[in-house]
């Protein structure tokens, strides 16, 4: 799953693609070398791919304030591993195998960004009840395990979104797919959202990749 593979989806998405929203993507980098010190102590001990990962999501997020007209920066990685933006910049990151993608616009236009990367194919069937319930897989398509992908997925991209504003970790069952509104709903109250309340997700599949990006824009 080639990283221009991903890049074509995106171009082909045109005006369904949420304006203001840059977004780059760039292969996973073996050699590391244009990182900043602070990017570098957060993998110095980590292994090679995922050294690789965490340098091409960097490089891609710079490629993506660039896009912005945002002059280069550092991105370090919080304690709670999440990316610390530059001042007035909301983003996010996911990498797969060969690509790595990051999404970043204005705080004045989006409160935050989530997005996920996922290759296209059917999750192992034992894990799907973590996942979601069977009517939320039900909802999301009659294929149960490709279902549970596409589930998966918009659920990480959600769950990044949120968690600048809630700083709350929690699991699959927080978020629940209402297919009547196409959006993700919290179960419970995860402040500051409320149960019930919804998170966009936009979901596109095809070339054997799966995206998902939630944005949560401001108007
Ligand atoms: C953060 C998390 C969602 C990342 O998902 P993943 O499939 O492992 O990996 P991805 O490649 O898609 O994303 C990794 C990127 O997420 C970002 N990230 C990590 N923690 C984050 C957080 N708390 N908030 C937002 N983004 C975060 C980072 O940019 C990371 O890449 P980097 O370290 O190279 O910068 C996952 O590891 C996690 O902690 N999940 C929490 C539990 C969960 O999934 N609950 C269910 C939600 S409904």
């Amino acid at each position: 799953m080639p990283a221009a593979v991903l890049e074509k989806m995106i171009a082909g998405l045109g005006s369904a693609w949420p304006a203001g929203v840059a977004v780059a993507i760039c292969p996973p980098q073996s050699e590391p070398g244009d990182l900043y010190p602070v990017e570098e102590a957060a993998v110095s001990r980590a292994v090679t791919g995922r050294r690789a990962e965490f340098a091409g999501g960097r490089r891609a997020a710079r490629r993506a304030l660039a896009a912005l007209g945002h002059p280069e920066v550092a991105i370090p990685m919080a304690e709670d591993r999440s990316p610390i933006w530059p001042e007035g910049i909301v983003g996010s990151v996911s990498h797969c195998d060969t690509a790595c993608i990051a999404v970043v616009a204005r705080q004045s236009d989006y409160m935050a960004l989530g997005v996920d990367i996922e290759p296209f194919n059917p999750l192992p069937e034992d894990i799907l009840p973590e996942i979601g319930l069977a009517s939320e897989l039900d909802a999301v398509g009659p294929d149960r395990r490709l279902a549970g992908r596409q589930l998966f997925s918009a659920k990480e991209a959600a769950y990044k979104a949120q968690y600048p504003l809630s700083r709350t970790l929690f699991g699959f069952d927080a978020l629940r797919y209402d297919g009547a509104v196409r959006a993700l709903r919290f179960a419970r109250p995860v402040p500051p959202f409320a149960k019930g309340q919804t998170i966009p997700v936009s979901q596109w599949t095809g070339d054997g990749l799966c995206l998902s990006l939630s944005a949560l824009s401001r108007t």
